[in-house]
């Protein structure tokens, strides 16, 4: 058995995957009459999101006729939610979509929970998360991450294996919905044929993309944090003329803020770059390469992350206690070349404010930093310094970080070999844009082991198997490669 199939099966086993699919038999009333408390059904799963060592968001969904209704939350230690250790009415309607968003705090450090919400005549699915560790353990851990889940191009089956995982954390990096439908081809195995421009039709995106049923197993099973990259307003939003209206974005950060289990920075509304303690392994700096991006006089891009962001990041990555510092990143950051120039529309097409962070890494001697990147729909692993050609000239050159690419769930990409790519990119070290899925890593304080995992996306129950592995040792920027299959 290779090591992944059995961390999968033991998983699958701590979760108790078969009793977090039915409502629990809680041997009493199953509805709740409080105050607050308004009837309707919980159609749209259950998540759990932004967790700490001590809390965590909770997210449902209520469908009911009333303008402004309610719900109950219980959170508890066991799945046969007996041990309660905490209860909320929370208020929906209307003007949020019905969405239900709550956030818990006093639980203890990396500690099981489950929980559920009650309507007046309905149970939700029992969902399940866990605490962070606390800020000074060095506990192993385990994330995963993925990005670009078009619904038209298949199912989101590599969700069912990663909910299947014993996971800290699951990090969308972006195009967790696509905006733009398209009329059905022959290959396609579902139809998602509107386009979302306006509040009420990215609400209707959402709805849709979470009848998938692995990504609703996904969220009951993890907490997850998600950054968001283009498709969640509009395709490469950010360059195109017209852009779109701030109408129009605001009302895509609005259902994005309804629809998933985020914190709302009370002072700042649709901030989403943040980092996240993981113990002493591991911090994660959430990053929003879409909102604050600016260009010159001219048109040309400038900045990717805007001035307040990036003095953030590296102030943050100077100072964190962390050994891996895992920044999520919805754009891919080596400036790949497949023949017409790196990509204007992600960090190669911002070269300032790429080199100048690669430089305050180098200067500042802060190793172990790791970009877990999206957008690609491949799979890649690359080696990042300030001045990239170096790998051209030295192969052996001690990079200063390492990006992961992780392929994507279900969208698409242009086939190239993986000799085409590193013959114009000396600083690629795999490529592979067949396949489908989503990228693991386990993380303690002497290796980040990184696999990249593959499933059959033309079918909801389709399989998964890793087939690369990177062991990357920590303090050298370097990882070995394993081909698994
Ligand atoms: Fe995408």
């Amino acid at each position: 058995m290779n090591r992944s199939t059995r961390r999968e099966l033991i998983g699958a086993a701590a979760l108790g995957a078969a009793a977090l699919s039915a409502p629990p038999a809680l041997g009493r009333r199953l509805t709740s009459r409080r105050a607050g408390v308004g009837p309707g059904r919980f159609l749209d799963g259950v998540a759990s999101g932004d967790p700490g060592p001590t809390s965590a968001t909770f997210w449902s969904r209520l469908s009911t006729s009333r303008p402004r209704s309610g719900a109950r939350l219980i959170v508890a230690r066991d799945a046969g939610m007996r041990r309660v250790v905490a209860t909320r009415v929370v208020p929906t309607g209307r003007s949020i979509n019905g969405t239900l968003k709550t956030r818990v705090g006093r639980l203890k450090p990396y500690e099981e929970y489950f929980y559920i919400w009650e309507s007046g005549n309905h149970v939700s699915d029992i969902g399940r998360v866990r605490t962070l560790p606390d800020p000074s353990s060095t506990q192993p851990l385990n994330i995963a991450f993925s990005s670009c889940q078009n619904y038209s191009h298949g199912y989101f089956s590599p969700h069912n294996a990663a909910a299947a995982e014993d996971l800290d954390l699951y990090i969308f990096l972006g195009d967790y919905i696509y905006a733009e439908g398209r009329r059905q081809q022959p290959d396609d195995p579902r139809a998602d044929t509107f386009n979302a421009n306006d509040l009420r039709s990215y609400r209707r995106k959402y709805r849709m993309y979470r009848t998938d049923e692995a990504l609703r197993k996904l969220h009951q099973a993890h907490p997850t944090v998600h950054v968001w990259d283009d498709h969640e307003v509009e395709n490469n939003y950010t360059d195109n003329k017209p852009a779109p209206s701030p109408l129009q974005r605001s009302a895509a950060y609005r259902a994005a803020f309804e629809w998933l289990p985020r914190r709302v920075t009370p002072s700042d509304r649709f901030r989403i770059y943040r980092s996240i303690q993981l113990g002493r392994t591991a911090e994660v700096f959430l990053l929003d390469e879409r909102q604050y991006r600016t260009v010159d006089d001219n048109d040309r891009p400038v900045r990717l992350l805007g001035d307040e962001q990036y003095r953030w990041l590296v102030n943050g990555l100077r100072s964190s206690q962390a050994t891996w510092k895992i920044v999520a990143n919805s754009v891919v950051i080596a400036p790949m070349d497949y023949g017409g120039g790196p990509s204007m529309d992600s960090w190669g097409g911002y070269e300032n404010t790429r080199t100048a962070l690669l430089t305050e890494l180098e200067q500042a001697g802060i190793s172990n930093v790791v970009f877990a990147s999206g957008d690609a729909h491949v799979y890649m692993q690359n080696l990042l310094a300030s001045d990239q050609s170096v790998f051209a000239s030295d192969p052996s050159h001690r990079p200063t970080a390492v990006e992961y690419v992780g392929g994507s769930v279900t969208s698409p990409a242009g086939q190239r070999s993986e000799a085409e790519v590193q013959a114009r990119n000396p600083w690629n070290r795999q490529y592979n844009s067949y396949f489908h899925g989503y990228g693991h890593m386990a993380l303690d304080g002497a290796n980040l082991v990184t696999e990249f995992r593959a499933s059959d996306i033309t079918r909801p129950d389709g399989g998964s198997f890793a087939f690369e592995r990177f062991t990357q040792p920590v303090g050298t920027n370097s990882p070995t490669r394993e081909h698994l299959v």
